[in-house]
């Protein structure tokens, strides 16, 4: 099922690279042997301290708990601009290409210390101190780069808010971290279609009494309720206060940011990342696994709303000096060539983005790609979900005309930074598997029953050692942090995710062992979307599951069983998904709905996923046991009426 063959590291990969594979197993064996002297190494050439650690890290991973570079003062956003200042002033550190073609901004080191400084003055003017947390619900323009770094230069902590997130899921966001102050736009420019983000912030705050300030970026210039106290114009804020503003001194365990992010059970957790780890983790990342030269230019097509445009977008780029272009857009707008047109017109170097969008753009064919000529491309990188061989094949060979190396990188919004990943002219490529561990990343296999795998075989992928970015706690919840990955199998970091090492050490992942689905690309909890359903007055009860889909990996599957009197019909079908979309967004709305009088459960009463699961994908070959169900002919109407057939 795996393919083995192996694309060798070609000659033109090779040149120039950062490493070769001596370099790299030599690296990895000192990042294992003598963790203290390469990290001590990596923390004082990649990023730059106010005042050195005293302990490069202490950490207990049956309490998961983590301390890197302990007592080491520096300020992110200092490390991002300020020290770039002398050296590259005057280069563009932000391309910013607009979802219209015609619409583009290129923004200097220089101007990015000038915006950032101004923002950093207006909330520190609107009471914002160290430790507090601020909200941004944005578009991807630049400003939402701004308002991350200005939260750091001042030691508030942001929690970014996915824009495509519905106003009850903003609201939940803003409530669980105490912000009491958003950055938001009127509205954001997507596809050619507007997004009311200001009105959607309106909604949220109806719930939220403590936010006294909400800043807007003018975008569209769209008409939006105003509230005198509360509201004021980023535009109008920034140009009346100083363009200096002194960065912070934090501390290497200071919170750097929150992020939330979807598992099996009860409402998303706020993953809660540091300030020395995580910035060391991304910006090496970031230098060895697109093998980043100076002067390239860089493109990683995510949104600042996930873990991967804070990362590669923003923190990892920026404190490596990098040009970093940011997409307002879709890659199918105003046509599908258009992803190859940006790569032309900025001349982009190095090209990541999602499996999702590469097999949504291959259905299109080959001739948009085509259209352009993509000679300045150099690397391609995937990341967010397994990515197919057939697609890995076409990325490679029709997007990269065989010439660029493809690294797929496997990590979590709690990794910080990518894991397991080729390094381009190190790593002989596999399509499909993200290959080896990053340096300092010691991954493993167990079974269910705790056991160990060793060398060829499948498991649940788990960590066995702290590194830098790690995940410090569940944001006020650490219990949870401790019963979500560090409870399953003692003393070591569970992914949640399943993998397959072959006889050359390679990584496969299979993907979410656990209640987590991955739309697009998006992670999603099959409780939140039950939990929007049964909000609903027609549901009495819901269980959702995932299927598989040939662009977006996984498609929502929700069975459905309707209130006594409710006559179930297709406009109520309608407004389910609606309501859903309401709910928690619209990546999170169902593509199917079976109805059912029941749902098949253990006498004990707990719902039998695993029967649904099969059940969705049409596997009814391998449906398993059924005699154990209290009430084994609910499976039988369920696969009569079953709705994705093959
Ligand atoms: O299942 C894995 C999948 O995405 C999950 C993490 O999702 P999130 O926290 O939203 O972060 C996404 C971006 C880092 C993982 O548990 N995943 C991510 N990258 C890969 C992947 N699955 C397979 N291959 C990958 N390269």
């Amino acid at each position: 099922m795996y393919k083995t063959e192996q694309h060798q590291v070609s000659e033109a990969a090779r040149r120039n690279t950062h490493l070769d594979a001596d370099g790299y197993e030599r690296l990895y064996r000192q990042s294992i042997e003598q963790p203290d002297t390469f990290w001590a190494e990596q923390a004082n050439r990649f990023v730059e301290w106010m005042q050195p650690w005293s302990k490069v890290q202490e950490s207990n991973m049956a309490r998961g708990e983590a301390a890197w570079f302990i007592d080491g003062k520096l300020n992110v956003s200092a490390n991002c601009i300020d020290r770039h200042l002398a050296k590259r002033g005057d280069q563009t550190a932000i391309i910013w290409e607009g979802d219209d073609p015609g619409q583009d901004r290129r923004i200097s080191y220089r101007e990015l210390h000038e915006q950032v400084c101004r923002l950093a003055n207006v909330l520190k003017a609107r009471g914002v101190k160290k430790g507090d947390r601020v909200c941004l619900y944005m578009p991807m323009i630049p400003e939402a780069a701004f308002a991350m770094l200005a939260c750091a230069r001042i030691g508030a902590v942001h929690s970014v808010v996915f824009g495509g997130f519905s106003p009850d899921a903003l609201r939940d966001r803003i409530l669980n971290a105490d912000c009491r102050v958003v950055i938001t736009a009127d509205e954001g420019v997507r596809g050619g279609k507007n997004v009311a983000l200001k009105k959607n912030v309106e909604k949220a705050l109806n719930d939220c009494p403590d936010v006294h300030t909400v800043v807007t970026v003018k975008r569209t210039g769209a008409d939006i309720a105003w509230h005198e106290h509360r509201d004021v114009w980023y535009h109008e804020a920034c140009a009346a206060v100083s363009a200096d503003c002194e960065p912070e001194p934090m501390d290497s365990e200071d919170p750097l940011f929150i992020l939330y992010t979807s598992g099996s059970t009860g409402k998303p957790k706020g993953v809660l990342h540091t300030t020395g780890g995580y910035l060391l983790s991304a910006a090496l990342t970031h230098h060895y696994v697109f093998d980043y030269h100076d002067g390239e230019v860089y493109w990683c097509t995510a949104d600042v709303g996930w873990v991967t445009g804070h990362s590669y977008i923003v923190y990892g780029p920026l404190c490596n000096g990098a040009t970093t272009l940011m997409f307002e857009g879709v890659p199918t707008y105003p046509d599908a060539s258009r992803c190859w047109q940006v790569i032309d017109k900025h001349q982009v170097n190095v090209f990541y983005t999602a499996p999702t969008a590469i097999r949504a753009l291959m259905a299109l064919g080959n001739e948009p790609v085509k259209s352009s000529s993509r000679a300045s491309l150099r690397l391609l990188g995937s990341v967010g979900e397994p990515i197919n061989p057939e697609a890995w094949e076409w990325y490679y060979h029709v997007v990269g005309d065989s010439r660029c190396p493809v690294v797929d990188t496997w990590w979590q919004t709690e990794t910080g930074s990518i894991m397991i990943a080729p390094l381009p002219g190190a790593t002989n490529l596999k399509p499909g598997s993200a290959t080896r561990p990053f340096f300092g990343v010691e991954p493993a296999l167990f079974d269910n029953d705790g056991n160990e795998v060793h060398g060829v075989g499948d498991g649940n992928l788990v960590i066995k050692r702290s590194w830098p970015s790690q995940i410090r706690t569940v944001y006020g919840d650490h219990q949870r942090l401790i019963d979500t990955y560090f409870s399953t199998y003692k003393g070591v970091y569970f992914t949640g995710d399943g993998a397959r090492r072959d006889e050359d050490g390679y990584y496969w992942i299979t993907g979410r062992v656990d209640d987590v689905l991955n739309i697009s690309g998006h992670r999603i909890g099959t409780a939140e979307v039950e939990s929007a359903l049964v909000l609903h007055d027609a549901v009495a009860e819901a269980a959702v599951v995932g299927c598989p889909h040939d662009i977006k990996g996984q498609a929502i599957y929700a069975y459905v069983m309707p209130m006594r009197g409710v006559t179930p019909s297709d406009e109520l079908l309608v407004e389910l998904k609606a309501y859903v979309s309401e709910q928690v967004g619209a990546f999170a709305r169902p593509d199917f709905i079976q109805w059912t009088p029941g749902l098949p459960k253990t006498r004990s009463g707990k719902i039998m996923r695993r029967i649904l699961r099969k059940i969705a994908c049409d596997e009814l070959d391998t449906l398993g046991d059924t005699s154990t169900l209290a009430d084994p002919a609910v499976v039988e109407e369920l696969i009569e009426h079953r709705l994705n057939r093959a």
